[in-house]
Parts: C-alpha cells; structure tokens; sequence
C-alpha cells in the first residue's frame, strides 16, 4: 500500500514532536485566514451591492491585502513542512495556487468593475464558487475537488 506523502496528511495521529506542534499552529493559522478572507469578501460584495458606504471603509479596504497575503504564505509555509510544491511534485497544490490566481481575479472584477452591475455581481459568485472549489481541493487532496465524479 502506498504510504501518505507525509505523516501530516495522514489523518488521526497525536503530536509527537514539536514540529508537528509548529505545523499544526501554522494550520490553523491558514484556515483562520481562509475563514477570515470568505466573511471580508463575502461582506464586501454584499455590502457593495446593497449600496451600503460600509464596503468602502478604508481597513475594509486594507484588511483583505493582510489575510489574502498570510493565506498564502500559511500555504506556502505548510507545503515547505510537507515536501509538496505546486508546479513541481503536487497536483493539487498547483490546482490551488490557480484556483487562488482565479478567485483574486474573479474578486476584482468584482469589488472594482463599475461599469457592469450584473458582470461585477457575476464575477462575485463565480469567485465565491471558486473559493468553495479550493477548500474541497484542500479536503480532498485532489486537483479535481468537488468537481471528481465520485464526490457526488
Ligand atoms: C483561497 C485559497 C486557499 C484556501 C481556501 C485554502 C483552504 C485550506 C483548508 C480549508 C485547509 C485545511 C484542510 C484540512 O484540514 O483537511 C488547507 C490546508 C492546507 N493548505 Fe490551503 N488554502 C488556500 C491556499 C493555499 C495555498 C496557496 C497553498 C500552498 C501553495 C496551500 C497549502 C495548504 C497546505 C499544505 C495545507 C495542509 C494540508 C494538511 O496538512 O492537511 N493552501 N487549506
């Protein structure tokens, strides 16, 4: 049987030296981050699309920059502790840094496309799937996520 990549991906195992300690906080740390960047999105769009001035307060405005910066840089950090790098030996780090290429993207036609109210509400959605699409890659370990025909 083919043994997991690495002992962390492994579910169900106790601590036992401290850099799992050190993995295990820098985890929670990236999901804090995954958390935090879908509630500012989530509510920014919303906010935005109400008409309420509150999207357009300035730590609003700074807040996503902070948490999107340590999203990936958690990420990144935790595929150094596990020996997987996307674009080089893991599928679905790669599908994840994409999967973060496109939900930056979708969220800036989003917050910031003025001349489409139905484009910008568009990309929101879009991004929003995009975002539940990299959590499911990160569940599963898969590139394809929710998208693989056993899932359903
Ligand atoms: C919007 C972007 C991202 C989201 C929503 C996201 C989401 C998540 C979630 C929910 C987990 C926990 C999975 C579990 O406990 O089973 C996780 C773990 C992880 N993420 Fe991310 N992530 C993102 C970006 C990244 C990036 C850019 C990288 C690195 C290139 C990365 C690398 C990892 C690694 C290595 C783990 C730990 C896997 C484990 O030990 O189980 N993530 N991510």
């Amino acid at each position: 049987m083919r043994r997991p990549a690495h002992r962390h991906l492994s579910r169900g195992k106790s601590l036992n030296k401290p850099g799992d300690a050190v993995y295990s906080w820098i985890k929670l740390l990236h999901v804090t981050c995954v958390a935090l960047s879908f509630s500012l999105f989530f509510g920014r769009g919303l906010w935005l699309f109400t008409g309420t001035r509150r999207a357009l307060w300035g730590w609003l405005r700074i807040m996503p920059h902070i948490v999107d910066t340590l999203l990936l840089a958690s990420g990144l950090t935790l595929a150094v502790f596990i020996h997987q790098y996307p674009f080089v030996n893991s599928g679905w780090l790669t599908a994840k840094v994409l999967g973060l290429v496109a939900y930056v993207a979708f969220g800036m036609v989003a917050l910031h496309y003025r001349r489409s109210r139905l484009v910008a509400r568009a990309a929101w959605v879009v991004a929003m799937l995009v975002f539940a699409y990299i959590v499911s890659v990160a569940i599963t370990k898969q590139p394809m996520g929710f998208l693989a025909p056993h899932v359903f």
